[in-house]
């Protein structure tokens, strides 16, 4: 799909200064793993420190604690991480939650509002942080992570849908206000990953296999000529609304409803 402002630009994985909040596990760690392979300096962060600490002395990291939901957190992390790597021209907002939630149930107001915080507020705070660091980089990009649950709402999670709908949306926004800057916006879009982000997920055998996915999305960032990470499995979800699929799409995902 056309994307408005399309720059046409890839990112050469082997050449950059990439800070990943929200890297200690799952898809951000697989790929700072993948960058970091292929030549790239990767910086990670997130809160479990000593998860920090082996990961640094297990694949030579360099490591920050960052919490995303905490704006101190944030600017003092980016201070840490731009005092070490003035070069950092990359930064990929990983960090996110994922809760199920009951508008009925007593507790979910808390748990919709640490979804907004975490998975809204994290990113643009993110993204306030570094923009003017990145902007005076010649070859920079922000890259977010949303979801196919942008598209495909699931029941389960209405406040976690909603955040990666305004992760798409805000993205887009982003791409068009810094269309004459040097910082590229992309969006890396997920499928199901098999991750710990919810319980049992690293089991699910309709997930995608996380090593799968991330090769996919190395493949794409080098090569991708849009502005959003698709990998296959995530289409149908992504183009369910402009393909008229809409209903089926979410009777698919959300069976029995
Ligand atoms: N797996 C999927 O199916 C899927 C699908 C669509 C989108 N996504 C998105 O992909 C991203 C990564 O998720 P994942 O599947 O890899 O799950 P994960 O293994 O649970 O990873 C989440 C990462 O975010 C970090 N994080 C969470 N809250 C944070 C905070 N307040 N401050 C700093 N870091 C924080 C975690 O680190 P600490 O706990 O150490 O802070 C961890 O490194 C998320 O944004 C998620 O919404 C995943």
């Amino acid at each position: 799909m056309a994307q408005a402002n399309e720059r046409n630009h890839s990112v050469d994985i082997s050449t950059h200064t990439i800070f990943i909040p929200g890297a200690t596990s799952g898809i951000g760690l697989a790929l700072a793993l993948r960058l970091k392979a292929a030549g790239s300096t990767v910086i990670i962060g997130g809160r479990r420190t000593a998860l920090l600490e082996q990961l640094a002395k297990e694949h030579d990291f360099s490591t920050v604690r960052i919490d995303t939901a905490d704006p101190a957190s944030v600017l003092t992390a980016r201070d840490e991480v731009l005092a070490q790597y003035p070069n950092v021209d990359t930064l990929i907002a990983m960090a996110g939650i994922m809760a199920a939630e009951d508008v009925h149930s007593a507790d979910f107001l808390v748990t919709a509002e640490s979804t907004v915080v975490t998975n809204v507020l994290g990113p643009i705070r993110l993204i306030a942080a570094f923009v003017e660091h990145l902007q005076a980089q010649a070859d920079a990009a922000i890259i977010t992570v949303s979801s196919g649950l942008a598209h495909t709402p699931v029941a389960a999670f209405p406040t976690y849908n909603g955040s990666k709908a305004f992760i798409h949306r805000f993205t887009d926004t982003l791409r068009l206000q810094l269309a004459d800057t040097s910082i590229q916006v992309l969006e890396i879009v997920p499928p199901g990953v098999r991750t710990d982000l919810t319980p049992g997920q690293a089991e699910f055998e309709h997930f995608l296999p996380l090593d799968a996915f991330v090769d996919e999305v190395v493949t794409l960032l080098q090569a991708q000529d849009g502005s959003e990470i698709l990998v296959e499995a995530v289409k149908p979800m992504r183009f369910a609304e402009v393909n008229g699929a809409y209903d089926q799409m979410v009777a698919a995902i959300n069976p029995g409803l």
